[in-house]
């Protein structure tokens, strides 16, 4: 087939659900572009009803929103931070910033989340939090983990960047750690560009947080009339999403279902055209473990080996589809190596599966035509 006629499918493409532009311009014209005005009510209203948090502070960044907690959580230089390997540099680099040692743990074989099994070795007297990562939105093993950081006294964070809409056993991920953190970044499910928040499942955390995000002053409680002046309280920094982001992010939540049920279309049909074609050429499709409803956030396969992941991705480009890897192991990362540490026993399992994995596009206005294209394309890939 030839590519030359027809348009390409890129990995990502934003979704315009119908009220940003209006939205937008509301936000602009009634003057309120800083943070915590109308629209970050509202938005923040939404993002409660989805997740069952106690609090949610609206940050410019996911990234962000787990440097908040790793201020939250008081790290002092030397403290542990157990994490997977397999994720996005944000999640350790959090933590380093503090002067806490991330530890590297390595994930399952099947759903590439953190390896519970392998915590508790990870663990020292030093370990203050767990952090996990839900992969693709399918649920961490959150009983066994829950249960490791309550007899452990730890704190368990979870970085649920791609997790918002999906659940674990019927209750909503964001809702299993003490915090969580959510990211709006234009390659989430709901986006304003760059955006994030803050969960807080702890009513015990809002206060400091409300400060830590405004400066380390008590701004949020001038506001509220609760105080006459604000002022310099404790350490902090400028956490918060403007407002004009909040609108955008509003019309998307609004629209969440919408959104959702197109990328469900999508990865349903991957999942089923392309089973007989991965089972042939040894290639894994995502696993589901029993209880994880999933956000389809993204669709992967782990192909037999890096030879054939590369192959692919030219293949499919040569077609007019842009597939993509995804994180590299932050264990035998430059900083990885110079701030952290990789838990006992190494993390094999990230080191394949990193070399390996390849994403296919997946975004709400793919149409039938679009998503037939990627299947056709993938299906003409025969491992070498
Ligand atoms: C697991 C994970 N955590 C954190 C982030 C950082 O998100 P943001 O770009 O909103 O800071 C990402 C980004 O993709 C991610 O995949």
């Amino acid at each position: 087939m030839s590519a030359t006629f027809l348009k390409s499918i890129p990995f990502n493409r934003t979704h315009v659900s119908g009220n940003e532009l209006g939205y937008l311009t509301e936000a602009v014209r009634q003057g309120f572009t800083c943070g915590d005005g109308p629209f970050t009510r509202r938005a923040t209203g939404l993002l409660k009803e989805t997740t069952g948090a106690k609090e949610a502070l609206l940050t410019s960044s996911c990234t962000h929103a787990l440097e908040m907690s790793a201020l939250l959580l008081g790290l002092q230089p030397g403290d542990e931070v157990i994490m997977p390997s397999f994720t996005f540099v944000s999640t350790a680099n959090a933590y380093a910033l503090r002067g806490a040692v991330p530890v590297f743990a390595d994930c399952r074989p099947d759903t590439l989340n953190v390896d519970e099994r392998l915590l508790e070795a990870a663990v020292t007297d030093r370990t203050r939090a767990v952090v996990v990562v839900h992969y693709a939105g399918v649920a961490c093993e959150m009983e066994a983990i829950g249960e490791l950081c309550e007899r452990r006294g730890l704190t368990l964070i979870e970085d649920n960047a791609h997790g918002l809409g999906g659940s674990y056993r019927g209750r909503p991920l964001g809702s299993f750690g003490r915090m969580a953190a959510q990211s709006f970044h234009a390659t989430k499910n709901v986006q304003c560009g760059e955006g994030g928040a803050l969960l807080l499942n702890d009513a015990a955390l809002i206060g400091r947080a409300e400060i830590i995000r405004e400066k380390g002053t008590d701004r949020s409680r001038f506001y509220r009339g609760q105080v006459d002046k604000y002022r310099w309280v404790d350490i902090g920094s400028s956490y918060l999403l403007s407002d004009v982001l909040a609108a955008q992010l509003t019309a998307q939540l609004e629209s969440f279902g919408t959104i959702q049920s197109r990328r469900h279309a999508v990865w349903h049909r991957y999942h089923e055209e392309l089973g007989d074609w991965a089972a042939e050429n040894g290639i894994s499709q995502p696993v589901l473990p029993e209880g994880c409803d999933h956000p389809a956030h993204l669709y992967h396969l782990l192909f037999p080996d890096p030879e054939n992941r590369q192959a692919f991705i030219g293949h499919l480009a040569d077609r007019g589809v842009q597939a993509v890897f995804h994180y590299q192991p932050l264990h035998a990362a430059p900083a990885g190596l110079r701030y952290g540490r990789a838990a006992p026993g190494g993390c094999p399992v990230t080191e394949r599966a990193a070399d390996r994995l390849v994403r296919l596009p997946l975004f709400p206005d793919m149409d039938d035509a679009d998503t037939a294209r990627v299947i056709d394309a993938t299906r003409t890939y025969g491992v070498r």
